[in-house]
């Protein structure tokens, strides 16, 4: 199986030239002109068109058991979906309930990703504690290629971790060399919040944005970013979507923190207004956590992206359709929260990143790809177009156009908050190790074709910081 991408022009995260790529056997082979290839490659004809790393999205909830219900997107429809959208890797999450032990809850998410089209790997949320959760963290790490583990700061009654929680994990994160991330809400404001917009009788999803403000947000993520600096390790902050936690992540970055921060596609492009429309089903398909914000806080986001304090975009991607939704129709505070988007991403930051000269195409590439693959310690295997990389590819087509709708696109679920869209900028065709999937509109997901990755501990970062902290231990006075 081999394939020659011909008369493209090849662009990375730090650099953009004209070059033909030839993939065989799953890996980039050969980057050049005039390629010396067998007459048996099949050629892709890339005249005019972008040859860029396959998207890799790290925040993905495919099939996640949450609220009542379970996301309408399994992991087969749903990286099927990201392939057509030109994202060739996911990170999901093993979530395990309070009580249950990780292992078994990471073999249970292991075995419903058997039928995965894309590459995955998954983060492992710590939701509760005890010598068990200590145990099971240094297995994932040591046996399984887990190196990042995420904490849901709001969720109360259900998979929030209280702050000794926090520090007890991200304590263990350092030994291990882990990434630790989080949800940044204070579940216990949000929480409070909700009864009172109960009381107040304001028990539609009008309620989500005024029970989850900012400031809710801007406080957890200040508060993970303390105990970060208290137990030496960088942090990487998911789903930023507001001015708040953009700050505080600003702040401590400019006093040297190693502090890292995810924004969705979704919080970029869309407001809060959205929550006032009268039509219940399409004020409630915009529900989830952290909810759409006013429009500055998008305009600070890609400040934000441009300014280099957040650095990876992602989708969130967790789906429920109208009859899942219904069931808070009563009472906001059981709408299942989440959204869909892992199909449409790339084209989003396209069309309003590259379209608009708020991003470069390096830069592109860079928060789409590269720096996920970085963070979590999978470069250049991932996010990149070099020899010996995986075949992970999309070719952009700059000129091919689409209009977003829940009618048309291959995500298994009946809503789309980017619906009547029509964005500049598609895939013509993606490659997932080496292989064509996505043909000009059509699409050759295979079920079960996509690997699990396992990602090495002691990224570049965390190594840095653990040396750094090595230097600086405290000393006793010797008297
Ligand atoms: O509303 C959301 N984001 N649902 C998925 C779970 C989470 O908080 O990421
Ligand atoms: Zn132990
Ligand atoms: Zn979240
Ligand atoms: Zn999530």
């Amino acid at each position: 199986m081999s394939v020659l991408i011909k008369g493209g022009t090849v662009v990375t995260a730090d650099h953009t030239f004209k070059s033909d790529v030839y993939c065989e056997d799953g890996k980039i082979v050969a980057i050049g002109e005039n390629l010396d290839v067998p007459a048996s490659a099949e050629v892709v004809n890339a005249d005019g068109q972008y040859v860029m790393p396959g998207g890799i999205d790290p925040h993905t909830h495919m099939q996640f058991p949450f609220m009542g219900t379970v996301a309408s997107d399994d992991f087969y429809t749903g990286t099927a979906a990201a392939l057509a959208g030109g994202t060739t890797s996911i990170i999901d999450f093993v979530i395990p309930q309070p009580g249950q032990r990780l292992m078994d809850a990471y073999h249970q998410w292991q075995k419903w990703a058997e039928k995965a089209a894309t590459d995955f790997t998954f983060h492992v949320a710590i939701t509760w504690w005890d010598e068990s959760v200590h145990d099971d963290m240094e297995t994932l790490v040591r046996e399984h290629g887990v190196n990042s583990f995420k904490h849901f700061m709001a969720y109360k009654n259900a998979i929030m971790a209280d702050d000794e929680t926090l520090v007890n994990s991200f304590r263990r994160c350092v030994e291990l060399g882990a990434m630790p991330t989080v949800h940044a809400e204070n579940g216990e404001l949000v929480y409070q919040l909700q009864q009172e917009m109960l009381k107040k009788g304001i028990t539609g999803p009008e309620a989500q944005p005024l029970s989850r403000p900012p400031f809710v947000e801007g406080e957890a993520a200040n508060r993970a970013i303390q105990v970060a600096q208290a137990m030496h390790t960088p942090l990487y902050i998911v789903h930023v979507s507001c001015k708040d936690s953009l700050d505080a992540i600003a702040r401590a970055r400019a006093e040297g923190q190693r502090v890292y921060g995810e924004v969705l596609a979704g919080h970029l492009a869309i407001d809060d207004s959205v929550y006032r429309s009268e039509d219940f089903d399409f004020a409630a398909g915009h529900v989830m956590s952290p909810p759409f914000r006013p429009k500055e806080h998008q305009d600070a986001l890609w400040r934000g992206l441009q300014g280099g304090n957040l650095h990876t975009t992602a989708t969130d991607h967790c789906c429920f359709c109208k009859d899942q939704k219904a069931a808070g129709r009563d009472d906001f505070t059981k709408i299942p929260n989440g959204t869909a988007g892992v199909e449409d991403r790339l084209a989003i930051l396209w069309d309003e990143g590259v379209n608009k000269g708020r991003l470069t195409l390096n830069e592109f590439v860079a928060v789409t790809s590269t720096n996920t693959a970085k963070l979590f310690n999978i470069y250049p295997q991932k996010g990149s177009i070099t020899e010996g990389a995986d075949a992970d590819i999309v070719v952009w087509d700059p000129q091919g156009t689409r209009t977003i709708s829940a009618d048309s696109h291959h995500m298994n679920v009946d809503f789309n908050i980017f619906e009547g869209r029509t964005v500049t900028g598609i895939p013509s065709h993606t490659l997932s190790h080496g292989k064509i999937v996505w043909r000009n509109g059509q699409l050759n997901a295979e079920r079960g074709a996509g690997r699990y990755i396992k990602r090495p501990p002691f990224s570049p970062v965390v190594e840095a910081v653990a040396r750094q902290t090595e230097l600086n231990e405290p000393q006793a006075v010797k008297r």
